[in-house]
C-alpha cells in the first residue's frame, strides 16, 4: 500500500509550530528550509552533502526545467528524483514566478501566460493544466499551483486583478492534479501588501481544501514589517492542520520572524547565492570573504561548527579562493552558509518543542549583533 501524504503538528509555541509532513519518498521534519535547486541541482552542492546537512527536501523548478533539458526528457529519464539522484521528496514551483522575473515578452491572459525562453528565445505556453502537467513528469512530490506574482509596490487594483485571477488558477490546478496518492498540490496566496486582499485569498484557498498552502507574492520589495503585517493577517486565516510555506524567503531574520507567526516551510536562493558571491552566514552574522581585512586572519568561520568548510578553512584561504575567482570558493562558502541555515532550522525546530522558541531567538539575534571578533 502507497503511503499518503500527510502532516501532523508535534508541538507549538506561542504561533510557531513543530511538525512533520510524511510522503512516500521520506519525511520532512518543519520547520524546514528547502535548498533551491533550481535546474535539478543545488548549485555548487553535492546532493550527499546537501542531504548530509540534513535537509529532507529541496526546490526544483518548473520554468527552468521544462525550458532545459524539457519536462518530457526528464520522464523519459525516469523523473527528477533519479536524473539529479535526490531520492528524497522534490517541491517544485509551478513556473508562474519565474516567468515573470526571466523570460522575455510575456502575455497573460485568463488562459495563461505566453512567453519566449531566456535562453534562446523559443516561445511556450503555460497554462494551470501544463504546469501541473509538467511537475507531474518531473514526478514532483509537492506541486504548486500557476499563480501570478506581481512586485511590490504595485496599485491596488492590480494586486487585486492578480490575486483573483490565482485563485481562479488554482481551481483549475485542483482538477488538473486530480487525486494522487502520496503527493500534494499547494494553493498559493496572494494579495500583495492588502491585508483584506490577503484574507480573501487565504479564505477562499482554504476552502478548497488543499493539502497545503503556501503564501506567495511577498519579499518582493515591500520592507520586512509589511510582509510580517500580511503573515499577521494570513496565518490565522489558514487551517490550523495544514502545512505553511512562505515562498522565496528568506534571510536568517525574515525566517525566525516568520516561524513565530506561523510559517513551516521556508526557500531561497540566498545562501546558495550568497555563497557564490563571497558572503558567509555565521552564528555571529555575514562575512564578506572579498573584504582584505580577511587577507591574513587564520580564524575559520566558525570553529565550533561540525561543517570542514566552516571550520577547517582560514578566512584567509577563503578570501584567497574568492579574490581567484576559484569554483573551490564558491563551493565552501555555499557548504558554510547550507550548513549554517539547517543548523539554524534545527535549533528553531528543538526550541518549539522545548517551548523556549521566544528565548531562543532572541539568543541567535543578540548573536549576529555581537560580530564576528
Ligand atoms: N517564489 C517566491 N514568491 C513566489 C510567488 O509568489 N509565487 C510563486 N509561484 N513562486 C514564488
Amino acid at each position: 500500500m502507497t503511503q499518503e501524504f500527510s502532516f501532523r503538528l508535534i508541538a507549538t509555541d506561542g504561533k510557531a509550530r513543530r511538525g512533520e509532513i510524511s510522503m512516500p519518498r521520506g519525511t520532512v521534519r518543519t520547520p524546514a528550509f528547502m535548498p533551491v535547486g533550481t535546474g535539478g541541482t543545488v548549485k555548487a552542492m553535492y546532493m550527499d552533502q546537501v542531504r548530509d546537512l540534513g535537509s529532507d527536501i529541496i526546490l526544483g523548478n518548473t520554468y527552468h526545467l521544462m525550458l532545459r533539458p524539457g519536462a518530457e526528457r526528464v520522464a523519459r529519464l525516469g523523473g527528477l528524483h533519479e536524473f539529479a539522484r535526490w531520492p528524497y521528496p522534490i517541491l517544485t514551483d509551478s513556473g508562474g514566478f519565474q516567468v515573470m522575473s526571466l523570460s522575455k515578452l510575456r502575455k497573460l491572459t485568463e488562459k495563461g501566460v505566453t512567453f519566449r525562453s531566456h535562453i534562446d528565445g523559443v516561445p511556450y505556453e503555460m497554462t494551470p493544466e501544463r504546469s501541473i502537467e509538467i511537475q507531474g513528469l518531473l514526478d514532483s512530490d509537492i506541486q504548486m499551483q500557476l499563480d501570478e506574482c506581481i512586485a511590490l509596490p504595485a496599485k491596488e487594483s492590480d494586486v487585486e486583478r492578480a490575486m483573483e485571477l490565482s485563485l481562479r488558477w488554482a481551481e483549475r490546478c485542483k482538477a488538473a492534479f486530480g487525486t494522487q496518492q502520496g503527493k500534494a498540490m499547494f494553493g498559493i496566496v496572494q494579495g500583495g501588501d492588502v491585508a483584506l486582499l490577503r484574507e480573501r485569498s487565504a479564505q477562499v484557498l482554504s476552502g478548497l481544501d488543499l493539502k497545503g498552502y503556501a503564501v506567495g507574492g511577498l519579499a518582493v520589495g515591500e520592507p520586512q514589517p509589511v510582509m510580517l503585517d500580511m503573515l499577521d493577517v494570513t496565518c490565522p486565516q489558514l487551517p490550523g492542520d495544514k502545512p505553511r510555506y512562505l515562498m522565496g524567503v528568506g534571510t536568517p531574520d525574515d525566517i525566525l520572524k516568520s516561524v513565530a507567526r506561523g510559517i513551516d516551510m521556508f526557500d531561497c536562493v540566498m545562501p546558495t547565492r550568497a555563497g557564490r558571491h563571497g558572503l558567509a552566514y555565521t552564528r555571529r552574522g555575514k562575512i564578506n570573504l572579498r573584504n582584505a581585512r580577511h587577507a591574513e586572519d587564520h580564524r575559520p568561520l566558525d570553529e565550533e561548527s561540525d561543517c570542514p568548510a566552516s571550520r577547517d578553512y582560514s578566512r584567509a584561504y577563503l578570501h584567497h579562493l574568492v579574490k581567484s575567482q576559484e569554483s573551490l570558493g564558491a563551493m565552501l562558502l555555499t557548504w558554510n552558509n547550507l550548513a549554517y541555515y539547517q543548523r539554524l532550522m534545527a535549533d528553531i525546530r528543538g526550541a518549539v518543542e522545548a517551548g523556549t522558541f521566544g528565548e531562543r531567538a532572541a539568543l541567535i539575534t543578540e548573536g549576529w549583533a555581537r560580530g564576528d571578533i
